[in-house]
């Protein structure tokens, strides 16, 4: 099987990638225009005859067609990702999230090639902090930031070519991911790496905020499953039931690294910031029998900040950089 892995340098592509050749013989060609949040890096060690990178815009007709007519399945995980940038310029969004989409289910259309659409539980909005429901595939959607309202436009495009013109796609929609490669701009390396240069974490707000972690790997796992027996047309949510609030998170890695629990700052607020996200992957679960590996939040976290400990060489040049932008919003 030849897969096209759109967006494969970035965090969760590339470790998907490394999924691909460690748990399967497919033969990989990433689609990655290399913005700020990728890594050549992260592709490191795998076998060169199987993985190979095309630099160029998912959202280029011209460069898209031709790797589409030779993928059998396509992985779409390119979008610009991170919801404080889109709040500063919503245009990298809008041209990748939705023009890149839209280009890449013109390109299926044409070569009736299978895809798969690699989304997020942001497009249902938020959850109140004492609200015992959780997202289910029929949430209706309701996003909040231009992050996340381009991705709900995305799936949108997804869900009329399957329906308009019988485009074979699943979607996804996943909680919250966290493990090596995620970009220090993220919160958990963000306050991993701060504490390995003495810096206090940054909490937003009072840290009540309450996200839903998955390890990525598991949500490789996920994929990969949806993409061998996924029904096409069909959504499946992607969790593994670790909520915790932003300050809960703080002060597990505070912990780990025998620090003092209330040794964080409080700074401003994002604007909009969604209360609390978690998932109910019981479709996923039940229909496609996946389930987590990784379902102790602390040991996964432990391991994670190991892998950042280990890999100084690859975060440091961009730490001053990612700091000062923080500074400039007071956080
Ligand atoms: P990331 O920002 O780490 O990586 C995105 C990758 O896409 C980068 O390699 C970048 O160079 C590439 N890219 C950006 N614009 C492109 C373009 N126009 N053409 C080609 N490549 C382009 O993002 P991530 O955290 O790995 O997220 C990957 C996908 O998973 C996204 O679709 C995101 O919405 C989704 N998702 C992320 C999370 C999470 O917790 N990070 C959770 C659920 C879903
Ligand atoms: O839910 C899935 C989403 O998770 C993905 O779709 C996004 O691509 C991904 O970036 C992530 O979005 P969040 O906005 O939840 O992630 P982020 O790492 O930016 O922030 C996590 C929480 O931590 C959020 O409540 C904001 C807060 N935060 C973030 C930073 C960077 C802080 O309190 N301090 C910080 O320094």
């Amino acid at each position: 099987m030849h897969v096209l892995v759109t967006g494969g340098a970035g965090f969760i592509g590339s470790n998907f990638v490394h999924h691909l050749a460690e748990h399967t013989d497919a033969r990989v060609t990433v689609l990655d225009k290399l913005t700020y949040a990728a890594s050549r890096a992260s592709l490191d060690g795998l076998p060169p005859g199987r993985v190979a990178l095309v630099v160029g815009d998912v959202a280029d007709a011209e460069t898209v067609d031709p790797l589409v007519a030779a993928a059998d399945v396509v992985v779409h995980f390119a979008a610009e990702s991170h919801n404080d940038n889109s709040l500063h310029d919503p245009s990298p969004f809008v041209h990748t999230n939705l023009v890149g989409t839209y280009t890449l289910l013109e390109a299926v259309r044409q070569h009736g090639t299978r895809l798969h659409h690699v989304s997020t539980d942001e497009v249902y909005g938020d959850l109140e902090l004492d609200d015992p429901a959780r997202f289910t595939e029929s949430t209706p959607y309701d996003p909040s930031s231009p992050y996340s309202s381009t991705k709900a436009g995305s799936d949108l495009l997804v869900r009329a070519w399957v329906r308009s013109f019988a485009v074979a796609a699943t979607i996804s929609n996943c909680s919250n991911n966290y493990g090596p490669w995620q970009h220090i701009e993220k919160f958990i390396p963000r306050q991993i790496t701060n504490l390995i240069d003495g810096r206090r974490p940054r909490l937003y707000g009072e840290g009540r905020n309450v996200r839903d972690w998955i390890h990525t790997s598991d949500h490789s796992a996920a994929v990969w499953t949806i993409v061998q027996h996924g029904r096409p047309g069909e959504t499946y949510l992607v969790g593994a039931d670790g909520e915790r609030s932003n300050r809960e998170v703080v002060e597990a890695i505070l912990r780990i690294m025998g620090r003092s629990e209330d040794d964080y700052d409080l700074v401003a607020d994002r604007p909009g910031h969604d209360l609390r996200y978690a998932i109910d992957s019981t479709k996923l679960r039940t229909e496609l029998g996946w389930s987590p590996s990784f379902t102790d939040f602390e040991e996964g976290l432990a391991a994670t900040l190991q892998w950042y400990r280990d890999h100084e060489a690859w975060w440091r040049p961009h730490k001053d950089a990612v700091e000062a932008a923080y500074a400039r919003s007071g956080q």
